[in-house]
């Protein structure tokens, strides 16, 4: 991997010139509209990026995003990759290493996921503390390399606490309705059904998606403070469980996006 990884970040650097990202960010689905605030100066589609994955959602655009946001240096990654897309473990967590390589100090990461905790409802934001999981497979599965990170990784604290209570007071002064919980992770692409959105919420999880969770253990092996937010964009309450709709999603994901890119720039502004 060190070897893709540096061809990678030779043919980056040449693009961006002398282009410094401070932070990383992973846009979710349907939460691309922070890109929007930021000041552009260079853009980079996947596919011209030797050894990246590219995306296979069409309503996942493929690129990297390098520019300033609320005076930030700030490298956004627009269109994320699913283990479900049929990609490795290593290929979809590949753009963080890039990342890291490029000078990343932060990790900021959204999603849309289902809620599992009756208080928490559809289009509610929560920044996720702690995850568990269930894709079984860790990034960091095979021969570690040492240069970039430790075989054994800590994961008693995988999202930073400070970035938390920071991101908790940011909403509460704007009068957001933001959680923090527990994220699960699974794998996906279908949906839970009843038994499994009971059986998630009872082994102790408030929402449930397909992605964020790789991303952030490979984040957690460089050494990278993360900050995770979730917004809700269903409710998996097994009692009146409605059929999944990616229209509704996608709406529900556009409608409370303005809520969530607002604590992200103020966060990123206050770093
Ligand atoms: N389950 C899994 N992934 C999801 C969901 C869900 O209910 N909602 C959005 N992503």
């Amino acid at each position: 991997m060190l070897q893709e990884l540096k061809e990678s970040v030779t043919y980056l650097k040449h693009k961006i010139e002398d282009f410094k990202p401070e932070v990383g960010i992973v846009l979710g689905t349907g939460l691309g509209g922070l890109v929007k605030e930021i000041e552009v100066s260079h853009s980079v589609l996947y596919a011209s990026i030797p050894n990246f994955p590219i995306s296979t959602l069409e309503f996942h655009s493929g690129r990297l995003i390098f520019g300033t946001l609320q005076g930030k240096k700030v490298v956004a990654m627009q269109g994320r990759l699913h283990y479900y897309e049929g990609y490795s473990m290593q290929q979809i967590t590949f753009p963080i290493r890039v990342l890291k390589a490029l000078g990343i100090q932060y990790l900021f990461v959204s999603n849309a996921a289902g809620s599992l905790n009756p208080d928490f409802k559809k289009g509610d934001l929560m920044i996720i503390s702690d995850h568990i999981n269930l894709q079984h497979e860790s990034p960091l599965r095979g021969i570690n390399d040492s240069d970039l990170g430790p075989r054994f990784p800590d994961m008693s604290q995988p999202y930073n606490r400070e970035l938390i209570a920071k991101g908790l007071k940011i909403a509460q002064e704007a009068n957001i309705t933001c959680h923090q919980g527990v994220y699960v992770a699974v794998t996906g692409p279908n949906l839970e059904t009843k038994a499994e959105y009971k059986y998630l919420r009872i082994i102790g999880g408030d929402a449930v998606g397909m992605s964020t969770v790789p991303e952030v253990i490979v984040a957690n092996h460089a050494g990278l403070p993360v900050f995770a937010i979730s917004v809700l964009t269903d409710e998996g309450f097994p009692e009146d469980l409605q059929p999944f709709s990616l229209e509704e999603i996608l709406e529900t994901a556009a409608h409370a996006e303005p809520k969530m890119t607002q604590i992200l720039s103020q966060l990123i502004s206050s770093l």
